[in-house]
């Protein structure tokens, strides 16, 4: 028998998401026997509708915008990083009929910051900007790879020094003006200033001579932060999709035990922005 498995993302608004597109590519490429759709949910329907999805059979949900708390605590189990995260991107259906939650987040940033484009963490000095879901959701995964010093800068000082609490100050909360004087090697953005073609206003020296920017969102022309970074002469300056497909690749792994290529999706997905 050729049964079918089925998955999807949840999230509002959905229809933009590549997320179908780089499920299916998997698929193809490992010949796994499954469809992936997206499907808008917004929060009030969230319960109902992945109830329904895993009672009629469904084997996994990953979670967008505005769903992934609400995903967290739907799941009866939750892996080491989705608890530190507090926030669940994945859900898996498991034997006995339990739900999984992780978050695959954090591990597909490190994985393309580090394999993708051999950046290395360790004794690094990390700067995150923004200290909401997304910042949180990456925390555990890069103090894991020992950077010489994790901050926090937040426009909002209070939530990056309950975050520096939370974490039991193995990394530093702050607010952006304290960020003067002080330099760092890889500078993140985790706000969603971008997605508004907004940028908090940063000191200039921040980054340090062949420092490296990332922004967390990605985008088919260069978001705020990418060209901030260009404008300080950042080594390597990136925006998320390689996270994006790391961490679908990471979920993909979690549903399937099958570990996709994900160069061929990334190369994919860039040359078709590109055109
Ligand atoms: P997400 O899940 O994308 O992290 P969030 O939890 O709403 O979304 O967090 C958004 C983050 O972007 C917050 O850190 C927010 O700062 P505040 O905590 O002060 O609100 C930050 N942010 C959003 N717009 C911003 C802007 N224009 N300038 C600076 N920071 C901004």
């Amino acid at each position: 028998m050729n049964k079918i498995d089925h998955y999807a993302v949840f999230g509002s608004p959905i229809n933009h998401s590549k997320s179908p597109r780089i499920h299916r590519l998997f698929a193809e490429q490992t010949q796994q026997n499954l469809d992936y759709v997206a499907q808008e949910v917004n929060a009030e329907n969230f319960v109902a509708a992945v109830t329904e999805f895993f009672a009629q059979g469904g084997k996994g949900v990953n979670c967008t915008v505005p769903l992934k708390e609400l995903a967290y605590q739907f799941a009866d189990i939750k892996t080491e990083r989705a608890k530190s995260a507090k926030a669940v991107n994945t859900l898996a259906l498991q034997i006995d009929g339990s739900i999984l939650g992780d978050n695959t987040d954090g591990v597909g940033l490190v994985t393309d910051l580090t394999v993708n484009h051999g950046i290395e963490l360790e004794n690094q000095r990390v700067l995150i900007l923004g200290a909401g879901g997304a910042t949180r959701g990456i925390i555990l995964p890069l103090l894991d790879q020992q950077p010489d010093c994790l901050v926090v800068a937040n426009r909002t000082i209070e939530k990056a020094l309950t975050l520096a609490i939370e974490f039991n100050h193995s990394l530093e909360g702050c607010g952006f003006h304290t960020l003067e004087n002080r330099q760092f090697d890889v500078i993140l953005n985790a706000t969603s200033a971008s997605l508004s073609d907004e940028l908090p206003t940063l000191p200039e020296n921040l980054l340090a001579e062949n420092g490296v920017c990332y922004d967390l969102a990605y985008s088919n022309t260069p978001t705020t932060f990418v060209r901030w970074g260009k404008l300080q002469n950042a080594s390597k300056n990136l925006d998320g999709l390689g996270m994006l497909v790391e961490q679908a690749a990471e979920a993909f792994f979690l549903w399937r035990g099958v570990r996709p290529d994900t160069k061929t999706v990334i190369d994919l997905l860039n040359a078709e922005r590109s055109v």
